[in-house]
């Protein structure tokens, strides 16, 4: 039997998974290796002969057929992966930025060359997303996402809660514990969110969706007070990447924090865990969760689509039609000012006659009805701190709202989640 024969650009933490994942299949065989240092001390033993610190070795060896691109970001990923198709290899990827950035072109490409690109691992990790979308779920209309696909701030946003911690301590202690990089902007400002979402909805409402048009704010500013009102009120505080299209093929896709109910289920994925819900006729609503970042759990999700292409390999001239993409609509994008939410605003207000009257005028004036208020007491320095749930009501108002609020400071606002 002719074993398919894979080049592996990066051997980091996932590289390697897949690596000692793909040792117990005899169908398969990984040829070569890419990685930045080859004297770098590795966690597998790789012999000498398979490794290479330059990624077009692989790309352009005639006797490869899959080219597993392992490195993340847009370059050199994209130079590496488009030459790789020209040279007609299939791709497997776990590289959420460049299908985010580049998606369009680099199926286009696949497609001119009659090559696929399989990414069940750039969203999610290692929980089955796109697989199931392109195949058992393809005869649903999805209208509705709402997903936790960064375990960095589900890690951080659980701890604040759990601990009463700020958001700055509960940052130091992931990235001594490894759970957060370095630098976290890519997760904490939710970027990375943003690109799985954008491929994500893209798959699964089946018109494309431009990283431009989906709106994103991260954690940096969730106070650990909030996380405690909130779970007075019945609510956990979660980065909630969500995306809705109606009819007319207007999509609304963004990332930011929101209160989601104790009584959803989302509220209750904890930690590092991942999940996706979704709607759709005829499946209804369904909840897939599981791990969404690690070394076997991502491999899990690259081996499956190895092992997809591996299966068909030879054996017909237009491999896995049903993974295949190409969106020949557009949504259009929903603007977030245009959006409808529920908000919780967090008020510091002097301690004075009438300031809930206010409150509630300003907000009664703009149709806006209000579902919760909440005041303790009085502090010490003569001011209130009032939690306001509202109903359902533009964007555009609040702001109105905020900025008509003059004597008092809105030390937040936080969308909430239906
Ligand atoms: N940085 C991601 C996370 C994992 O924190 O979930 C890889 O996509």
């Amino acid at each position: 039997m002719d074993k398919l024969k894979i080049g592996l650009i990066g051997l980091g933490t996932v590289g390697t998974g897949v690596f000692k994942t793909l040792a117990g299949f005899d169908n398969v065989e990984i040829v070569k290796i890419a990685v930045k240092n080859i004297n770098k001390p590795r966690a597998v033993e790789v012999p000498s002969t398979m490794m290479t610190d330059n990624p077009f070795d692989i790309v352009n060896d005639p006797s490869i057929d899959v080219v597993v691109e392992l490195i993340g970001g847009v370059e050199p990923a994209w130079d590496y992966i488009s030459t790789a198709i020209k040279n007609g290899k299939h791709i497997v990827t776990a590289n959420k930025e460049l299908l985010a950035k580049k998606g369009e072109e680099l199926f286009n490409l696949a497609e001119e060359h009659n090559r696929v690109v399989l990414y069940e691992a750039a969203i999610a990790g290692g929980i089955p997303i796109i697989m199931p979308i392109k195949t058992i779920l393809a005869g649903n209309k999805i209208n509705k996402i709402q997903a936790i696909l960064n375990g960095t701030t589900n890690y951080i946003l659980t701890k604040m809660d759990v601990d009463g911690a700020s958001y700055e301590d509960v940052l130091k202690e992931a990235q001594a514990l490894g759970y957060a990089e370095t630098d976290p902007t890519g997760d904490v400002e939710g970027f990375d969110a943003a690109y799985k979402i954008t491929t994500l909805a893209t798959i699964a409402f089946k018109t494309r969706i431009k990283i431009e048009n989906v709106y994103r704010e991260g954690i940096t500013n969730i106070r650990k007070e909030d996380m405690a009102k909130a779970n007075e009120l019945g609510y956990k505080i979660k980065l909630i990447a969500s995306a809705t299209i109606d009819e007319n093929n207007n999509a609304d896709v963004r990332v930011h924090p929101m209160l989601v109910s104790k009584d959803k289920m989302l509220a209750h994925i904890d930690y590092v865990t991942n999940a996706v819900e979704m709607s759709g006729h005829p499946i209804g609503d369904i909840v897939l969760s599981g791990p969404g970042a690690g070394e076997f759990p991502t491999a899990s999700s690259v081996v499956g689509d190895i092992l997809a292409i591996a299966a068909e390999f030879g054996k017909t001239d237009y491999m896995l039609p049903m993974m295949r993409c190409h969106h020949d609509s557009k949504a259009m994008p929903v603007k977030i000012e245009d959006t409808f939410n529920k908000y919780y605003i967090s008020i510091t207000a002097p301690n004075a006659l009438g300031i809930i009257a206010k409150i509630g005028t300003i907000c009664a004036d703009k149709n806006i009805s209000l579902s919760s208020i909440l005041q303790k007491g009085v502090s010490e320095d003569n001011t209130a701190d009032i939690i306001v749930i509202t109903e359902k009501c533009q964007e555009k108002l609040i702001k109105e709202v905020v900025s008509e609020l003059e004597d008092c400071i809105v030390t937040s606002i936080i969308r909430v989640a239906d």
